[in-house]
């Protein structure tokens, strides 16, 4: 079930610490790369290769905000709704993703392009309000920044690309 591609992934982090279980992260990454959520029955592979129990792996995706045991949109968009954000507008952004793609907080749209996931503070308080779409960070949003962004999300294959043209602040998570 697992790629070749995503099996190599797995060797790789296993290699980059002293204990190979420690690569379990990046492993239900490389899961989530390929299948885009962590696939129940693709986790007793990728356990079996890292030499842990496939229910410990099933807990992390549970635990974790950013990773998903089901089917989510091509594209998660993750508004940060902490304070610093909040304090520059974010509530108002939030909104106005809602009223962009007619989805609430936590909804898919119906042609399963995007995913809305607002978060905690995310770390870039410097970029408030800012956001998180799919693995990389846009701040000093404005609706018109969102507008942008969506536009090129919607008709783009791959988010490298809008990345690359929208411009981004932090980069790559
Ligand atoms: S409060 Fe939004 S990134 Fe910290």
């Amino acid at each position: 079930m697992l790629s070749e591609e995503t099996v190599q992934e797995i060797r790789a982090a296993m290699k980059r610490y002293p204990r190979q279980r420690s690569a379990v992260l990046d492993t239900l990454r490389a899961v989530q790369r390929q299948f885009g959520y962590c696939k129940p029955e693709a986790l007793p592979e990728a356990a079996e290769i890292l030499g842990i129990d496939a229910n410990a792996l099933q807990m992390l995706v549970t635990f974790y905000d950013m990773l998903y045991d089901e089917p989510v949109g091509e594209h998660i968009l993750m508004p940060c709704k902490n304070i610093a954000c909040f304090l520059r507008g974010s509530d108002q952004i939030i909104e106005h993703i809602c009223d962009r793609l007619k989805i609430k907080p936590g909804e898919t749209t119906p042609d399963g392009k995007f995913t809305l996931q607002p978060m905690e503070c995310l770390a870039a308080c410097d970029l408030a309000p800012m956001m998180i779409a799919d693995e990389t960070y846009y701040g000093n949003l404005t609706n018109e920044k969102v507008d942008e962004l969506l536009d090129k999300l919607a008709a783009s294959d791959t988010h490298r690309e809008v990345a690359e043209e929208v411009g981004s602040g932090h980069g790559n998570v």
